[in-house]
């Protein structure tokens, strides 16, 4: 078997997007690296990639919140890469807005993990990134990014602060062939979404991460998935202050 062209690493491999995404970068012929908490866990769904698609796939310790680690995390990842490393981040918690307001601690972690453990893991790995000439770095952000809505606005305020980051990180390393895009992903069948009520043109993981594949094969900058939420969030972005605070989104 000829080696792999290229590795995703799925950061939050344990995810229910990050494993569909896992299977799409297998199904295709990528290595796969599955970095999150769980180890057991993400080695049986790496002997499942292994088993399914022939591909090396293989885990990795990594904890968001651990930053002093992250250094070494990806010179591990450096290694353990075949051809080029592209990375899919997706991780990330969601605590309701009433737990986050009941307690700072719960709040605090949410936007430790989504935007600091994003940013600080992100900010270790760009120099294999250039090393290696460039690669692909793939976000989960989110719709509850584009307005702040009373339901979640804590949670949003995490991917508009992760969507400013990935912007700047962009320009910063585009000259050294890093191409970066942000999914303002709608709601997603997935763990995350489980204590909620039936959401709108909710996907499904295998839907959204063959449409996420997709678009990572040549995407940059910032894309709506589904498509269908491009125009649904236009519209909410533009309603005027008087109308948007009524309808308690
Ligand atoms: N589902 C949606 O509707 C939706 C919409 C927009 C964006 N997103 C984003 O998509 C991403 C994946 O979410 P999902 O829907 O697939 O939910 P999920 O299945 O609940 O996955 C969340 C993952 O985050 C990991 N995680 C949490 N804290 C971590 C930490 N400190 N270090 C490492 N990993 C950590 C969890 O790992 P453990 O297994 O170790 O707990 C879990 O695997 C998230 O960034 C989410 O914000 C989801």
């Amino acid at each position: 078997m000829a080696a792999p062209a290229e590795t995703w690493l799925v950061l939050g491999g344990g995810s229910t997007i990050g494993r569909a995404f896992a299977q799409r970068a297998a199904a295709a012929g990528a290595a796969v690296l599955l970095a999150g908490r769980d180890v057991g866990e993400l080695e049986r769904s790496a002997a499942d990639l292994r088993l399914r698609h022939g591909v090396p796939a293989t885990s990795v310790l990594f904890d968001a919140l651990d930053l002093d680690a992250h250094r070494g995390f990806a010179r591990a990842c450096a290694t353990l890469a075949q051809g080029q490393l592209n990375l899919l981040l997706a991780f990330g918690t969601m605590p309701s807005q009433a737990d986050c307001e009941a307690d700072p601690a719960v709040a605090r972690r949410m936007v430790d993990t989504n935007v600091t453990g994003a940013a600080s893991v992100l900010t270790a790995l760009a120099p294999v990134l250039r090393g290696q000439g460039g690669g692909t770095v793939v976000a989960l952000g989110s719709v509850a990014g584009e307005r702040g809505r009373p339901r979640n606005h804590l949670y949003g305020a995490t991917k508009a602060a992760l969507g400013v980051f990935l912007q700047g990180y962009a320009a910063r390393h585009a000259r050294h062939g890093v191409r970066v895009l942000n999914v303002l992903a709608g709601p997603v069948d997935t763990a995350l979404t489980w204590p909620l009520p039936k959401l709108p043109f909710m996907a499904s993981p295998a839907t959204f991460a063959a449409a996420t594949w997709r678009l990572a094969r040549h995407g940059a900058g910032q894309a709506h998935v589904p498509r269908v939420w491009a125009p649904v969030m236009a519209v909410i972005r533009a309603l005027p202050n008087r109308i948007f605070n009524r309808l308690d989104l």
